[in-house]
């Protein structure tokens, strides 16, 4: 009998010890094998999660770079989309044809030429100048028409401004009355913007080189032409008195003008950025003339004669511009003119608006103003495209 044997206790003590212990390992592998699997299967499932976060991360790279593309492929379109226009033939010789014939193709014309017209009123200046580099004849399409409509017209606002210039140079130059001239030389410095067929140039220059050696000045003394200079910007250089330039940007150096002319000219959905331009080339005192047509005027409904042109007369303000003359006298379209003013008035005006505590609203007023040119382009809300009717 062993040492520790009971007798009726027959515990079968190696069995129980041998068989307690490999269960116990084979759970504790089991066990173990169980972790390893769930630990595996947390590994598989953050790894998975990875991956899925990157293919996401990827397919918004993806489509961001779609995005990118579209808007690339976009910036290369023009901003409107301009209908390729065929080459018609306005420039068919008209004597050729039969009167009805004759009447069809002016009829033809006329339908083309409001068409260009209206595309220049409602597309910016950039698509402008390349709608015109692109399909040059356009711009004689529209200029050929545009002559038929000035003809009906008792009064062509160009001949308006030639004959000022021809009135005020029988005074001095920057002497009252007299045209404004760059210091000290006194040379009056003319900018045409969107010029036409530059026929301001032409007459200006035939009014310096015409005239009686004899003719006497508003004194009675032998009368001295002054020296003019007109610089004359448009789409298309059909002759050689023209340069061609998008006139909110053109090649003169800053306050280089002394008088910047816009005759029927504030075509682009941008316009003001012609204004801001002509501050830029005009010399402090320098003038600012503009014509335009009168049903341009959005407010033309609720104002009386004299007051149509004030809300675009307020906006030229704020491009730092001085009001001097509105002239709404003749039927077909309305003249303005201002002027820059010389630092020393812009700071009287200043401490003037300071005095009467108004500087803050001012400023407001400015800042207003800017912020809703920013949020819709001023040609859909302070001029009105300008539509010729069918004749
Ligand atoms: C209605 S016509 C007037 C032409 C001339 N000033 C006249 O009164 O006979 C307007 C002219 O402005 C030009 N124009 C419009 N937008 C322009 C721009 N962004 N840059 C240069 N010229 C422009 C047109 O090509 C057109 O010749």
């Amino acid at each position: 009998m062993a040492l520790f044997e009971v007798e009726g206790w027959d515990i079968k003590t190696k069995k129980i010890a041998f068989g307690a212990t490999r269960d116990a390992k084979i759970e504790k592998r089991q066990e173990k094998n169980q972790k390893r699997r769930e630990k595996q299967k947390e590994t598989d499932e953050k790894y998975q999660k990875i991956r899925d976060l990157k293919q996401k991360e990827d397919k918004t790279q993806q489509q961001k770079r779609k995005i990118e593309e579209v808007e690339a492929e976009k910036e290369e379109q023009p901003e409107e989309t301009l209908q390729p226009i065929q080459e018609s033939s306005p420039l068919v010789q008209p004597t050729k044809l039969t009167p009805l014939q004759q009447k069809m193709m002016a009829k033809l014309s006329g339908s083309r030429f409001r068409w260009i017209n209206e595309q220049l009123y409602t597309i910016t200046s950039d698509s402008a100048l390349k709608l015109i580099k692109e399909q040059p004849s356009l711009f004689d399409e529209y200029h050929q028409g545009f002559r038929s409509q000035v003809q009906a017209w008792p009064e062509n606002p160009v001949n308006v401004f030639v004959d000022q210039i021809k009135s005020r140079s029988n005074r001095p130059v920057n002497a009252p009355g007299g045209l404004p001239g760059l210091y000290p030389n006194k040379e009056v410095v003319i900018a045409d913007m969107g010029c036409g067929e530059a026929q301001l140039s032409l007459d200006v220059s035939d009014f310096l080189k015409g005239g009686n050696k004899n003719s006497k000045n508003f004194k009675g003394k032998p009368s001295r032409k002054p020296k003019i200079t007109v610089h004359s910007f448009d789409l298309k250089k059909v002759n050689n008195r023209i340069t061609v330039a998008d006139i909110k940007n053109v090649p003169l150096p800053d306050e280089s003008c002394t008088i910047v002319i816009f005759c029927l000219a504030l075509m682009g959905t941008n316009f003001l950025d012609f204004i801001e331009e002509a501050h830029r080339i005009l010399a402090p005192r320098g003038e600012l003339w503009v014509a335009e047509i009168k049903s341009r005027f959005t407010e033309n409904e609720k104002k009386t004669k004299e007051e149509v042109g004030d809300e675009f007369v307020n906006a030229i303000k704020m491009s730092g511009f001085f009001h001097k003359n509105t002239d709404n006298s003749n039927k077909m379209f309305t003249r303005f003119e201002f002027f820059k003013p010389q630092q020393d008035i812009i700071e009287e005006r200043n401490q003037k608006l300071h005095r009467r505590k108004k500087f803050i609203e001012h400023e407001t007023e400015t800042e207003e103003f800017k912020k809703k040119r920013e949020s819709r382009p001023e040609g859909q809300w302070l001029l009105k495209p300008c539509i010729y009717k069918r004749r």
